[in-house]
């Protein structure tokens, strides 16, 4: 059932380029010029009514929220706010007739985010449900549901569901803008042309796993590994360190690049991992200034670039390269690589990946 495979976590991080294509199968119009959505067909009077987009989900489902958020605001330009589910259902959120509630969750089955969901209904929300199994409970209690296709995913450390949550939260937003009028169709094609790239680039870093392997060998014994970037290498360095924290029991801490000087540049000494992601444009020169700051303090950085940033090299340890994708869709691939580390670190310290200490697949208790 492993196809050949160790473990699910690996042969689910394999999946991806597959599951990636099938999330997006029949949703790209042809010629690029738009999104399908037949679960939803919404009208630009629906939308118009919508005022502002909460987002509800936990663990890394909350990630691929926050990426969400970077989607939706930028493209459709709607104010969108993140919650852990947890956090949500008891804060009293301020949702009303003309909030969308958007649940993330690949079992679908999550008991907060469920909670969440039917609170935002009790309040009277739009809801939308995004998840990865079919007629679960959070499927059946939303007003739409959106699923994934990412298949079965077995292993405790979410992988293709993350990457299949991005690209539907980013054909969502582009469905959403659409309606909305507020991306021209020059934008519109060029992601979508993104997206139909996004298989082959994920299959292209796959096919050479080898420079993360020994990074994870090398330092896969170290205590505490620190994750920076910022805008949406920001959010993808929070899901790293997650994944690392899961399956190998390293401490991890993901950090706005930014925030590093407002208290943890502390914990910055010597010989210190610091996984520094750097795929951002519009970013990019702050970001080498924050890893300037970490190589000051004699950390050993691994940047995470885009193919032809050679500059980079000057600056980090090690240098690993994705594909040169739209800088939207990024995250996608970039994730990839923390993933292998995660996993080749857990591998090297004996760790059982698939079934993490204390941890189960679907949290269906508070
Ligand atoms: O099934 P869900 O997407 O609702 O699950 C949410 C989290 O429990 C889940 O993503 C968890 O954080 C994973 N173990 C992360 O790898």
């Amino acid at each position: 059932e492993k196809g050949g495979y160790e473990h699910f976590m690996i042969k689910e991080i394999y999946e991806q380029p597959k599951a990636v294509r099938e999330t997006m199968s029949g949703r790209l119009a042809k010629d690029d010029s738009h999104i399908i959505f037949d679960e939803l067909k919404w009208t630009p009077e629906e939308v118009a009514g919508i005022n502002k987009i909460a987002i509800v989900a936990c663990g890394t489902a909350y990630h691929a929220g926050i990426v969400g958020k970077y989607y939706l605001e930028n493209l459709a330009r709607i104010p969108v706010e993140v919650d852990v589910a947890s956090e949500f259902r008891y804060r009293s959120p301020l949702v009303d007739d003309k909030t969308l509630v958007i649940v993330i969750s690949q079992s679908g089955e999550t008991l907060d985010t469920l909670a969440g969901l039917k609170e935002a209904k009790r309040l009277g929300a739009r809801t939308l449900a995004i998840t990865n199994v079919v007629g679960s409970s959070i499927a059946r209690e939303a007003d739409h549901v959106i699923y994934t296709w990412a298949g079965p995913e077995i292993a405790v450390a979410s992988t293709k569901a993350y990457t299949t949550q991005l690209v539907t939260l980013c054909m969502l937003s582009i469905y959403v803008a659409a309606l909305r009028e507020t991306l021209a169709a020059a934008k519109v094609k060029e992601l979508i042309q993104g997206l139909r790239d996004l298989p082959a680039q994920a299959h292209e870093i796959l096919e050479d796993v080898e420079p993360i392997k020994t990074f994870a060998q090398q330092y896969g014994f170290n205590e505490d590994v620190f994750f920076i970037g910022r805008a949406l290498d920001y959010c993808v360095a929070l899901e790293g360190s997650l994944k690392l924290k899961e399956i190998s029991y390293i401490h991890a801490e993901a950090y706005a690049a930014g925030e590093l000087k407002h208290g943890t540049l502390a914990l910055i000494i010597e010989g210190v991992p610091v996984i520094a992601l750097a795929t951002q444009p519009d970013v990019y020169e702050k970001m080498l200034s924050n890893i300037k700051e970490v190589k000051a303090r004699d950390a050993v950085v691994i940047g995470i670039a885009m193919k032809g940033d050679d500059h980079i090299r000057n600056y980090v340890d090690h240098a690993i390269y994705i594909p040169d994708a739209h800088k939207y869709l990024a995250p996608l691939l970039a994730v990839i690589p923390l993933q292998l580390l995660a996993y080749y670190a857990a591998i090297t310290r004996g760790c059982d990946v698939d079934k993490p200490r204390n941890l189960a697949k679907s949290v269906t208790v508070e």
